[in-house]
């Protein structure tokens, strides 16, 4: 073990700077400032050089706190609950008053009573419920509905010949599939979304978003205190743990945005790469590799949280070398333990068949939703492709904006263009081409993200589609959207066909006022 001054907590280092000092994080081996970085992913690298696997970092405020960069120490950390846990009413700075309430990392940190923040018997009571609820998943039927969904966003859109992918994709689907789940399909809509976006993004009217949220849930526990059915509120109001209904709903509320904001960055982030890296597309058309290990590629390389905030050492301990206090908080570091030079020496190396990286965590707080989280990123992303194989960005690379914390970055938009086509009845295998069994270039790997891409499912014949390279300039006046059914909707504009890459994203920009 290296002998070190103290750090993070640090009362007793008297030759340190105080907290809030601009010395901090100036000086080559100091701590590194968080909330200033532009680039967190070289500041880590920076800390990397540095420290080590574990380096001190300033949160907002000036607020330390130790961030894990290595994979083992990461793995360590959160696979022993002895020494370490996810309550924060054992942080030091929280205890001392150094975090002031209103600290903009407080909704990620505060206490509060679910699984994630719980531990021992609690934790046990109150994760067996979640993943008793969630273990009676049938995933045939789940990839099935996620097919059905994905046919019917796209479409909302395929006649335009263009669309903003996370506005219009990956943000709907994970929200569509967890409200089916979850037992309220009917609260799918628009406004679940922008709910669920605002809530995130903590805007001014975020409060307002949550309180709708946390409202369409109340009723969904009210209603199935009353009469349980066949979903996951029902199961987790039924369950022996006898959680209360404050506990159900605090449940439902984690399951839901958890599995919204984590899935909708993992769609966005396998998208962008399929429309930025033609080595990553070639593979995928030329079959060197399946939708699956695209998403798991991209798990290792942009993981849609890349920390999570934070565990706290139960009593004085060491980790990576470094003396770890009682009290200390410490940021599971998932995107740097995930390119780790120890585990990862070539970082552009594929990592296909190897699932060790961190996305999910490790250990007793492990994601009990990760196989429905990937369900719907390889089913939906394979239902997209093989509606749209011809899709491109229509922006420059660099154009692309996201929207980052220290928890997560999030792609803004990421605006395509395609050939404008018909829409197809929701419950035939999405398809390209006329002939449904026939398998596509996104298709041709070892393992198909969607089993129902292989069986067509029984419903209306598919609609007759142009070759690709005869792509029409724009669909029938008054074509509509079939429904579950195949029945007509609503008449939409017509497309606008192609147009140069770039000018989209320019209007909107425009428009916006950026
Ligand atoms: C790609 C999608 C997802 C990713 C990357 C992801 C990632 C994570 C991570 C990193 C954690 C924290 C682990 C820790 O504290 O050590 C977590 C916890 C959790 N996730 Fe996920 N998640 C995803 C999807 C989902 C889905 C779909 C659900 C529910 C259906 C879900 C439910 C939960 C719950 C309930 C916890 C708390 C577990 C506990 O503390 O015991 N997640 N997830």
């Amino acid at each position: 073990m290296t002998p070190e001054r103290p750090f993070p907590t640090g009362p007793d280092d008297p030759t340190g700077p105080p907290p809030g000092c601009p010395a901090h994080g100036l000086a080559a081996g100091g701590p590194g400032r968080l909330a200033e970085a532009d680039d967190l992913e070289a500041l880590y690298e920076r800390l990397r050089r540095e420290h080590g696997p574990v380096a001190p970092v300033l949160l907002h405020d000036d607020v330390p706190m130790w961030v894990v960069l290595g994979h083992a120490e990461n793995l360590h950390m959160i696979s022993t609950p002895a020494l370490f846990c996810r309550d924060s009413r054992i942080w030091s700075p929280l205890r001392d008053g150094l975090v002031k309430p209103d600290h903009p990392l407080m909704p990620h940190i505060a206490w509060q009573p679910v699984c994630s923040h719980a531990e021992g018997t609690e934790h046990q009571r109150l994760r067996g419920a979640v993943t008793s609820a969630m273990a009676p998943i049938d995933y045939r039927s789940l990839r099935r509905h996620i097919t059905r969904h994905t046919q019917r966003l796209v479409n909302r859109f395929c006649e335009e010949g263009r669309a903003d992918l996370v506005a219009e994709f990956a943000e709907h689907l994970p929200m569509g599939v967890m409200c089916e789940l979850l037992g309220m399909p009917n609260e799918y809509g628009d406004r679940m979304v922008e709910a669920a976006r605002d809530t995130l993004k903590g805007t001014e009217t975020a409060i307002d978003s949550h309180a709708f949220v946390m409202a369409a849930l109340g009723r969904l526990t009210a209603r199935r205190r009353a009469r349980p059915e066949d979903d996951i509120a029902s199961r987790l109001v039924t369950h022996p743990a006898g959680l209360s209904d404050d506990e159900v709903r605090e449940h439902l509320r984690v399951v839901l945005l958890a599995a919204y904001e984590a899935t909708v960055n993992l769609i966005g982030n396998v998208l962008r790469v399929v429309l930025t890296d033609p080595g990553f597309r070639a593979q995928l058309s030329g079959g060197q590799m399946t939708v699956p290990e695209a998403v798991e590629q991209s798990l290792w390389d942009e993981p849609p949280f890349s920390t999570v905030l934070a565990y706290f050492a139960k009593q004085d301990t060491e980790l990576g070398g470094r003396r770890i206090r009682k009290g200390d908080g410490l940021l599971l570091g998932i995107a740097p333990g995930n390119v780790d030079p120890r585990i990862r020496p070539d970082p552009a190396a594929g990592m296909q068949g190897n699932r060790s990286h961190l996305a999910f965590g490790a250990g007793p707080h492990e994601c009990p939703g990760q196989d429905i989280g990937r369900a719907i990123a390889d089913c939906g992303v394979d239902a997209l492709l093989m509606r749209l194989p011809d899709i491109q960005l229509d922006c420059d690379e660099e154009e692309l904006r996201w929207r980052s914390s220290i928890a997560s970055r999030h792609l803004v938009e990421l605006p395509v263009y395609f050939g404008p086509r018909p829409p197809q009845a929701v419950t035939q295998q999405p398809s390209h081409t006329p002939v449904p069994q026939q398998r596509t270039g996104w298709q041709v790997g070892s393992r198909p993200a969607c089993p129902e891409a292989e069986t067509p499912a029984p419903g209306p014949a598919p609609e007759p589609e142009p070759a690709l390279a005869a792509v029409p300039a724009g669909p029938a006046p008054g074509a509509g959207e079939p429904g579950e059914s195949g029945e007509p909707r609503a008449p939409r504009a017509p497309g606008e066909g192609h147009h140069p890459p770039g000018a989209w994203q320019r209007l909107q920009l425009w428009w916006r006022g950026y």
